[in-house]
């Protein structure tokens, strides 16, 4: 049985005392709760003190990005291991918004996605499909392409720190969730791409994600669906009043 795993992606939102205020919700709604695996992905700026404001609390702190390259002259760039020396867990590669906005290719993921590993970082590893792509019949061809490009050399012990998020694109701050049925149907595929590359075992240990407009609302019968293990929240998580019941989902 995969726990559910439900993460906060803030993108570029918030600022200080408003990151503040909402771990500090999060921190004590969840101080004597070992049941719940949660995380919040705060912009880089705001991760140290986040880190800090969370510490001894079961929430887990991501970055939304990182560098492929291990050091050097980057300008404006952040490595993983400086992620990792802040005392961030994880980190969420491939974002759609990283891919269709800043022009990520699945190349430069897995490059991304080998250097957060290395450098025990785990991934949240993103795909989806646009609409047009979707109308076009190809979302399986175009999930099929970002997972295996991204998790390319990636071995079967690694993948007990990667998840996966499955994010439609056309799903993602439009307020147009993907249908239990829709979300399913990607999820069992992803599913049987993972044991296909790697192993049944394996694949049935990989948490996957889904992403896009969930919200209080809907978050539970989303979460009822099989293969469906968890969320990634973009706009629902930036506020106590949306995430708590996100993360607090009955069961
Ligand atoms: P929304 O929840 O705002 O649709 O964003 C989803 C997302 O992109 C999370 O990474």
């Amino acid at each position: 049985m995969r726990t559910p795993f439900l993460a906060g992606n803030w993108k570029m939102n918030l600022d200080r005392r408003a990151a503040l205020d909402l771990v500090a919700a999060l921190r004590e709604r969840f101080a004597d709760r070992d049941d719940v695996d949660a995380a919040v992905c705060p912009p880089f700026v705001y991760l140290a003190e986040v880190v800090r404001a969370l510490d001894g609390s079961p929430i887990r702190v991501g970055a939304q990005n990182c560098c492929d390259e291990e050091s050097g002259a980057f300008t404006g760039e952040v490595s993983a291991a400086m992620l990792k020396d802040i005392g961030c867990d994880l980190v969420i590669l491939g974002h759609s918004e990283r891919r269709h906005v800043y022009g990520e290719t699945d190349e430069l993921v897995n490059r991304k996605v080998h250097r957060a590993l290395a450098t025990g970082l785990d991934v949240i590893l993103c795909v989806g499909e646009t609409l047009e792509e979707r109308e076009a019949g190809r979302t399986e061809a175009v999930v099929r392409a970002q997972l295996q490009g991204g998790l390319e050399g990636v071995d079967g012990a690694a993948m007990e720190r990667v998840t996966i998020a499955y994010e439609p694109v056309w799903a993602i701050g439009t307020g147009k969730v993907a249908t239990p049925e829709q979300a399913g149907e990607v999820h069992a595929y992803l599913r049987g791409l993972l044991t296909g590359r790697f192993s049944e075992s394996i694949a049935a240990g990989v948490r996957i994600q889904y992403g896009g407009s969930v919200k209080p609302d809907n978050v539970r019968e989303l979460m009822a669906v099989a293969d469906v293990d968890g969320a990634l929240v973009g706009g629902a998580a930036l506020t106590p009043d949306n995430f708590l019941p996100i993360l607090e989902f009955d069961r």
